[in-house]
């Protein structure tokens, strides 16, 4: 008789950076960190700080440098296990500009021109349209197709640019053979577009130059309630999520994102509460949900030493699994390897 042992599934990998312009927002937060923390347990999961995607807005350099080492202790602080998931830092990995200068060259002028980010950000750089700007989706299809990932949990914002990705990898793989994994985007009910607490039909932005109209993950209570008692409503007064009601569907879905409740549930709570009742309980959830991240993060930053182990620890396994994609598309396109 034959042994027939079942294979063991292989575990779905996942891949998804965040850049490291600015302390995150509860946007950033509810849309993809809380969900890569997640996924962590389940898959064999790649995150990381983009930082040469931060380029593209010509940062101050000692900014770009501190914020880095902060974004990276903000992935430890969310939970991210460095024993668990491979936790890096995009520009210490050579392996993500070689690729996306390869990509570059699969990746059609018209296809890149027709990405919404890049028209948005055409506008509000009116005086840096960098081809770096340009370019940006193919970069971020470098980080994506490097390791082969199945998943990769994003914002709506990111939708477009993860189309791109796959369009480049079907084109790699029908002139080359199976080369690249074909990502889907992994894109949470509640929170995958939080809008700015001032302007509901904005998305929120680590960037807005309104302090009022995003709450930080690093925000103080005081703040985060402040914040939250000024976001704009509308004159019904009436907990219930509606089209045409924006600012009450974003609290509402930030507080379904904090607490884990239906829309359902929260009018129902609410039946009968005016917005200032709502307002103070979506402030507490915020508070709650992101105090442990802030304490273990102030806890992080101490310990300069521990987070620069971690980033060495990320830089190596990362370059490990990605040189194989790496070497693999060399040799399918003709690059002498040595
Ligand atoms: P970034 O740094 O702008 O945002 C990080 C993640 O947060 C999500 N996000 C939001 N989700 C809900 N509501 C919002 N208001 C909101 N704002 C931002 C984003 O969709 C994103 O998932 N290009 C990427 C970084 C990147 C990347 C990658 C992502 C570089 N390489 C490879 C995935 C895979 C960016 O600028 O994200």
């Amino acid at each position: 008789m034959q042994n027939q042992q079942a294979q063991p599934e292989r575990k779905k990998k996942v891949l998804s950076l965040i850049q490291p312009t600015a302390v995150p927002t509860v946007g950033n937060y509810l849309g993809a960190l809380k969900n890569w923390k997640q996924m962590s347990e389940d898959y064999d999961c790649v995150y990381g700080v983009a930082d040469l995607h931060a380029l593209t807005v010509r940062p101050d350099p000692a900014l770009l440098r501190r914020q880095s080492l902060e974004t990276f202790a903000l992935l430890l602080a969310i939970g991210l296990d460095p024993d668990q998931s491979v936790i890096c830092v995009q520009s210490r990995i050579h392996t993500h500009a070689e690729m996306a200068w390869v990509l570059n060259c699969y990746a059609q002028f018209g296809e890149a021109a027709r990405m919404t980010q890049f028209k948005d950000k055409s506008k509000t750089n009116a005086d840096n349209i960098n081809v770096g700007l340009f370019t940006y989706p193919v970069l971020m299809a470098a980080d994506i197709l490097l390791y082969q990932a199945d998943y990769v949990p994003i914002g709506d914002d990111q939708k477009q640019h993860l189309e791109l990705c796959r369009d480049i990898a079907e084109r790699f793989n029908s002139l080359y053979g199976k080369t690249f994994t074909l990502p889907e985007a992994f894109i949470g009910k509640v929170g995958a577009r939080v809008m700015s607490l001032q302007d509901p039909t904005k998305k929120m932005s680590k960037s807005d130059p309104n302090p009022r109209a995003s709450v930080s993950i690093l925000d103080e209570p005081d703040a985060i309630v402040r914040k939250f008692k000024s976001a704009v409503t509308d004159s019904e007064a009436r907990v219930k999520f509606a089209p045409g009601k924006d600012g009450i569907n974003n609290l509402m879905s930030i507080y379904a994102g904090c607490t884990g409740l239906s829309y359902e549930a929260i009018e129902a709570e609410f039946e009968g509460k005016g917005y200032g009742d709502f307002k103070a309980a979506v402030a507490e959830a915020v508070v709650e949900e992101l105090r442990p991240v802030r304490e273990k993060f102030n806890e992080l930053l101490e310990d300069k030493a521990y987070l620069a182990d971690c980033i060495d620890k990320g830089t190596e396994t990362a370059l490990r699994i990605s040189k194989r994609t790496m070497d693999k598309v060399k040799r399918k396109i003709g690059l002498i390897r040595l």
